[in-house]
């Protein structure tokens, strides 16, 4: 196990009702302006964004919003948003909705207290500085009301590209796995895969000897295993929304990830398909996982093998590893097949043409050097490989 500091101190409130305690949670972390930030209208449907707003105005505490968040979160609004946050004084950023809700909410926070170009932090500058923000979580699949990472798309060029930075971490983050209950089926779906992505990043590893994070990556894979189909299946079940919720956060606040290496390839990948025809993040990491699976898995066999037994529960051939292996990556391609996620190019709606584009993009792509590296080093040959294995 490699040396780790795990640092985490982000509130969770979790559980029916919670949202109603927004108000006080600002409050205890010291907000007394706040921008509530949300997306393109889900969460004004549903009514959650009045009980927000009811529960702030119970604190006193004074407000602004700005809506219109879309997946896969634009550098257009981010903008608005620093200009207002300086305008009305705003001190604190409430995120009311997913991944893409709360990663705009954070380059809003970063952006809105620094002098030059937000950017800069999704070109490699760390995030050392920022407002407060706290997050209401809609969807669990990013796992970004737990970690310290943004993801924005730069419209000119649709360079998706991170941001990472203590700073950013959200103060505090109200689960309540009743929210999630709106969900469309697709979306449900797509979260559920994220989530099983952020498992297995952690899981392709070149660290030896990580058996603890090994069982709790296992345990949260099973989990998600079990919970997944009931989920689909029954929309309304309350306590498989709430261990899918639970799961989420716990899959990419690293405590399953520390001290040992972390592989990150499929995320890569993915970002340029999410990026360039604004598909579903989980859903590009359907198509995305099992190419990449296939292609690295002679680095290390025995590590997909033993994901394969243990997760998968596939009978381990010791004299041919590889078939164990295979086997493993074909269960989870059949599992998020059967969860209704695409499984090829045509599916995702991406295009065999485009290949070159995306390899240039993910390699050279702002500052990139020609490879990008985690279990394993891909390089233009590698990446075209892996994208022609979706189509
Ligand atoms: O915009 P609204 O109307 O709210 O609709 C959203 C959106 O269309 C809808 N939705 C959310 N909660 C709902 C709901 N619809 C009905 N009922 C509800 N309760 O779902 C759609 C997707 O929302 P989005 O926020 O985009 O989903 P997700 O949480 O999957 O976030 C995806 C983004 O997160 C990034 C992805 O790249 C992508 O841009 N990621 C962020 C990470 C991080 N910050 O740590 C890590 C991840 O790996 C990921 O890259
Ligand atoms: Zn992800």
């Amino acid at each position: 196990m490699n040396n780790f500091e795990f640092y985490s101190p982000t509130c969770f409130v979790f559980g029916k009702d919670t949202e109603t305690s927004a108000g006080e949670y600002v409050k205890r972390f010291g907000g007394s302006k706040v921008l509530i930030h949300y997306g393109g209208g889900s969460a004004v449907r549903s009514g959650l964004l009045d009980r927000i707003k009811e529960s702030l105005s119970k604190e006193s505490i004074a407000f602004t919003e700005l809506g219109g968040v879309k997946p896969n979160p634009r550098s257009g609004l981010v903008y608005e948003g620093i200009d207002l946050c300086k305008k009305e004084n705003v001190d604190f950023i409430l995120a009311v909705g997913g991944g893409s809700v709360i990663d705009s909410s954070k380059a809003i926070a970063a952006g809105a207290i620094y002098d030059g170009d937000f950017w800069d932090f999704y070109s490699g500058k760390r995030v050392e500085k920022a407002l407060s923000v706290g997050t209401v979580l809609t969807i669990a699949a990013a796992g970004s009301e737990g970690s310290p990472d943004s993801v924005i798309t730069k419209e000119e060029g649709m360079l998706k590209r991170g941001a990472s930075g203590d700073a950013i971490r959200p103060k505090f983050s109200i689960l309540n796995p009743a929210l999630t209950q709106t969900l469309p089926a697709y979306q449900t779906a797509a979260g559920i895969t994220d989530i099983m992505a952020h498992l297995y990043e952690r899981y392709l590893t070149n660290t030896e000897e990580v058996e603890v994070t090994d069982r709790l990556i296992e345990g949260l894979l099973l989990t998600m295993i079990h919970e997944g189909p009931r989920v689909i299946s029954d929309p309304d079940n309350y306590e498989a929304r709430a261990n899918i919720m639970w799961a989420g956060t716990m899959a990419h606040n690293n405590s399953c990830g520390v001290g040992r290496s972390q592989d990150w390839n499929s995320h890569n990948i993915e970002h340029e398909l999410s990026a360039l025809y604004d598909c579903a993040h989980g859903a590009g990491l359907a198509v995305t996982m099992p190419a990449v699976f296939s292609y690295t898995m002679s680095h290390n066999v025995m590590r997909f093998a033993q994901a394969a037994v243990r997760i998968w529960g596939c009978q381990m051939d010791f004299a041919h590893p590889e078939v164990t292996a295979k086997a493993g990556i074909e269960a989870f391609r059949n599992f998020l097949i059967s969860i209704g996620m695409p499984k090829n190019f045509e599916e995702l709606g991406a295009k065999e043409e485009d290949i070159p584009k995306l390899v240039d993009v993910l390699l050279h792509g702002n500052g990139r050097e020609g490879t990008i590296t985690g279990f394993v080093t891909l390089n233009e040959e590698d990446c075209t490989r892996i994208y022609k294995l979706m189509v």
